[in-house]
């Protein structure tokens, strides 16, 4: 098994580009499924939930290839298999995505039921119920969801009961093939949802955001190929700033939309770090006068639950008292037992915990538990005196592109044995 060992204590500096963002590639690369032409996805990242997205493509029949940040689909005949096993939606949770396409070219999917998951249990309900919505009869049976559209998926109003990503997601992939008009309200506001729009659009469909929560689309019969370059990685790019802002650091974060990082940028200014911005870069400069913000997951714009745990790290070294809110998921402080093994001073109650800043952190050995749990370990290591060891690195490599590579290139000791 890989693990991650850091001498921490060194000050990073110096510039990183963004990749795209692994949230939007994902239902990008589901969508090809609705067209039978060939299709060209840029800015990819090389992580494991592309490989599994581009290994379940080729499962179900569309040939996929990717060469370095390039994923390449081909002309197809719509002569898919309509089975996603559990072999490979075990792997990926956005596997769920699958439906959407399947229901909308075949008229039946077949996905295997996505397990829990360390955040939180993460229903399908939501899901199921959208496209009951649109025609669609839905059975649970030996651990698969078996969806049919016999009649073909119709336009419905569906408004979410939470504004969930995977959902608006899962309606747009199979209301613009249906027919008649879909409306989404409660719907998400996510720039990756905002990306799957820009894709859909540009193959043909007619999907208009009306108001800011409320998701008009008008279905249509056929839709074509497309080219699109992927929009970059906010999670990605707040988690470089905040790398840096813990190392006492300077960074450049370029290739990045620093509108999506919005509501991160004004809670790392009012901590005190200087942040500067041109049109797709970010410079973050610390400065001796860092001071405790409390924060607030929320759906976009609010504060993003995937940085979370990165923020937790950063507000565990700033001298004073802060909390953290977490509203998206139930179960997202796997982190903060490991934390407390490097010297944090976290204490949880139910969704809020409060933080005492220490110091500084000593370096442990800890275990990662999912993406941004991992990163943020990796960052509390980068801070820590001595030596980090991190296990379960694989968590990782799912979310993060050369993550280690770019470490080292900013000066942090960094290896993975
Ligand atoms: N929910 C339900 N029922 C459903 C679907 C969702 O109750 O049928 C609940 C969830 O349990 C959660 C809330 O709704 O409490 C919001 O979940 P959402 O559906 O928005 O999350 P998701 O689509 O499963 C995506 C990202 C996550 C990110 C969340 C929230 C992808 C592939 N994943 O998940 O990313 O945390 O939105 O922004 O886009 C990550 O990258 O590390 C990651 C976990």
């Amino acid at each position: 098994m890989n693990k991650i060992i850091i001498n921490g204590g060194k000050r990073l500096s110096g510039e990183i580009k963004i990749i795209g963002a692994k949230n939007a590639a994902l239902p990008i690369l589901f969508s090809t499924l609705l067209t039978d032409e060939s299709t060209k996805i840029t800015n990819v990242p090389s992580l494991t939930d592309i490989d599994v997205a581009v290994e379940f493509l080729n499962f179900i029949g569309k040939k996929t290839i990717k060469i370095d940040n390039i994923v390449n689909t081909f002309q197809s005949k719509n002569n898919y298999k309509y089975i996603a096993p559990y072999d490979l939606v075990k792997k990926m949770r956005a596997s769920i995505l699958v439906i959407g396409p399947l229901l909308a070219r075949l008229k039946k999917a077949f996905v295997s039921f996505p397990g829990g998951c360390s955040i939180g249990d993460r229903p399908i309900d939501m899901h199921i119920d959208a496209f009951k919505k649109m025609g669609a009869e839905i059975f649970i049976k030996n651990g698969y969801i078996e969806a049919f559209a016999n009649d073909g998926l119709k336009g419905a109003n569906i408004n979410l009961k939470i504004q969930s990503v995977g959902v608006t997601e899962n309606i747009l992939l199979s209301s613009v093939l249906a027919d008649g008009v879909t409306v989404i309200t409660n719907a998400s506001c996510e720039p990756e949802v905002e990306d799957l729009i820009n894709v859909l659009n540009s193959m043909g469909a007619k999907i208009i955001r009306q108001k800011t929560k409320k998701i008009v689309i008008n279905g249509v019969k056929k839709l074509n190929g497309f080219n699109h370059r992927l929009i970059p990685d906010r999670i990605e790019a707040a988690t470089y700033i905040i790398a840096s802002a813990i190392t006492k650091g300077e960074i450049f974060v370029k290739n990045v939309i620093p509108n999506h990082l919005r509501i991160i940028l004004e809670k790392l200014k009012k901590s005190g770090l200087y942040i500067e911005e041109t049109e797709n870069v970010i410079h973050a400069k610390w400065t001796n006068n860092l001071c405790p913000q409390n924060i607030k997951t929320e759906v976009y714009p609010g504060f993003p639950t995937d940085v979370q745990a990165q923020w937790m790290v950063l507000m565990s070294l700033v001298d004073g008292e802060s909390f953290i809110e977490e509203n998206i998921f139930e179960n997202r402080f796997m982190h903060v037992a490991e934390l407390k093994r490097l010297g944090a001073n976290i204490y949880i109650n139910g969704k809020v915990v409060k933080i005492n800043g220490v110091t500084k952190f000593s370096g442990a050995q800890v275990m990662m538990s999912d993406i941004r749990a991992g990163a943020a370990l990796v960052l509390a290591g980068l801070a820590a005196e001595g030596k980090t060891i991190i296990s379960r690195v694989y968590h990782l490599d799912r979310g993060y592109y050369m993550f280690e590579e770019n470490l080292q290139r900013l000066g942090a000791d960094i290896m993975r044995i």
